[in-house]
């Protein structure tokens, strides 16, 4: 830990939305230890405590070298008492009690395991824990009544949980595209969520639908779920027009603001499973041997109007959009949504077909996808 003239000072904006944020992170112990002591506030229903700790990994993340010492973090932006208490806890101890102890204490370990189900956010899985169900079995011995989302996200519990390639993530690709030159030629998908910020893996694989003549792509979303009804690659899927109410309900407990009322699909696909070299020869081929695997797949239809707000608002990552709405209020007097951009003093909606206008409208820097990983 030297403190000589060598160590860089680092100088960082406060907003996530006005740094560039690439996968590679030079500082993963510190935002590991961050980011999990984010996800238990989330968990717990403490939203704030919750950002704080996100916004406090991601200015680590987007440091172009490994902090050294503790001098070099006194002008970074957003690192508060207590994150800065864990991140002095790691240089003298090597580990931060807070996080070994979260990691190790049976709420976290349950509140994961069960919000780990698909359908299942944190007041539902705080609930169960308060009658006693920590975990998979005990919650199938419970007699609990499970809606349909929770009942495929239980069966399909194992797959749900194993990342998503990008190969995966192609071949699902292909598979909407069919869909929806079949249902609606001409109309267009694209590929976001964090496969558009160029990561590897993901926890699903979303997709923004449009079509370049506005108004051809009303009611198209009932027929790309048809569609792939009938070639059976849908475990289960439920369509909706406005999610506001039912997110409000249970789920992430996302604010508000980050709802938006495009028509909307979350599936579990059932994916074929991509031979790997040499597999057809192989003598491994167990009783539990299938042949597909279950994906969380989420679609959204946009109108052309609003694609470039659709887009830059499915793409991520979650605290880079936070940081962007922040951004446009407090600095610029603006609301973005995933639908418009609205400026509050001049009392009219800003126009934009691409996502380089809206950063433009918004004075900001044209940050790529692949740097929006904060
Ligand atoms: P992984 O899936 O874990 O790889 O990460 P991801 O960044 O793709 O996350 P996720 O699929 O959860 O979300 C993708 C993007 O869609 C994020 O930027 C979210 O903020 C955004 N998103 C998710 N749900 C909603 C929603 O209901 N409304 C809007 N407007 N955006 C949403
Ligand atoms: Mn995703
Ligand atoms: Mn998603």
């Amino acid at each position: 830990l030297g403190s000589g003239p060598e160590v860089a000072v680092f100088s960082v904006p406060s907003y996530a939305c006005q740094r560039r944020t690439t996968l590679e992170n030079h500082n993963t112990v510190l935002t590991d230890a961050l980011s999990l002591l984010a996800e238990n506030a989330e968990l717990s229903d403490e939203d704030g405590r919750g950002v704080a700790f996100r916004r406090a990994a991601a200015v680590l993340k987007a440091l172009p070298s490994a902090v050294m010492s503790i001098s070099q973090l006194s002008g970074l932006p957003c690192l508060g008492e207590h994150s800065l208490r864990v991140i002095k806890d790691i240089w003298e101890n090597g580990a931060s009690s807070e996080v070994e102890s979260t990691k190790v204490s049976e709420r976290f370990k349950a509140l994961k395991v069960l919000t780990g189900i698909f359908g299942v956010g944190a007041k539902t899985a705080d609930r169960w824990i308060r009658e006693g169900i920590h975990d998979l079995h005990q919650l199938q011995n419970s007699g609990q009544t499970l809606n349909r989302a929770q009942q495929a996200g239980l069966q399909h519990y194992d797959d749900i949980n194993q990342p998503v390639t990008k190969a995966e993530a192609c071949a699902i690709e292909e598979i909407v595209e069919k869909a929806v030159s079949s249902v609606l030629p001409g109309a267009q998908i694209i590929l976001t969520g964090g496969f558009r910020r160029g990561k590897q893996t993901g926890h699903d694989v979303d997709f923004l639908i449009t079509h370049p003549e506005e108004g051809r792509e009303v009611g198209l979303m009932p027929k790309v779920v048809s569609w792939l009804e009938a070639q059976g690659f849908l475990l289960y899927q439920k369509t909706t027009r406005n999610s506001y109410l039912e997110s409000k309900a249970d789920g992430p407990g996302r604010p508000p603001s980050n709802m938006d009322r495009f028509e909307r699909c979350l599936s579990i696909f059932k994916l074929p499973k991509m031979e790997k070299q040499g597999a057809k020869d192989s003598q491994n081929v167990t009783e539990n041997y299938r042949r597909w695997r279950a994906v969380r797949v989420d679609l959204v239809v946009s109108p052309i109007s609003q694609f470039a707000f659709a887009l830059l608002g499915w793409t991520g990552s979650k605290l880079f959009e936070r940081e962007l709405r922040r951004w446009a209020r407090y600095e610029k007097g603006m609301s973005l949504s995933s639908h418009a951009l609205y400026d509050n003093n001049q009392r009219k909606y800003l126009r934009a077909s691409s996502e380089e206008e809206i950063f433009a409208h918004l004075g900001l820097e044209f940050i790529p996808p692949s740097e929006r990983n904060a």
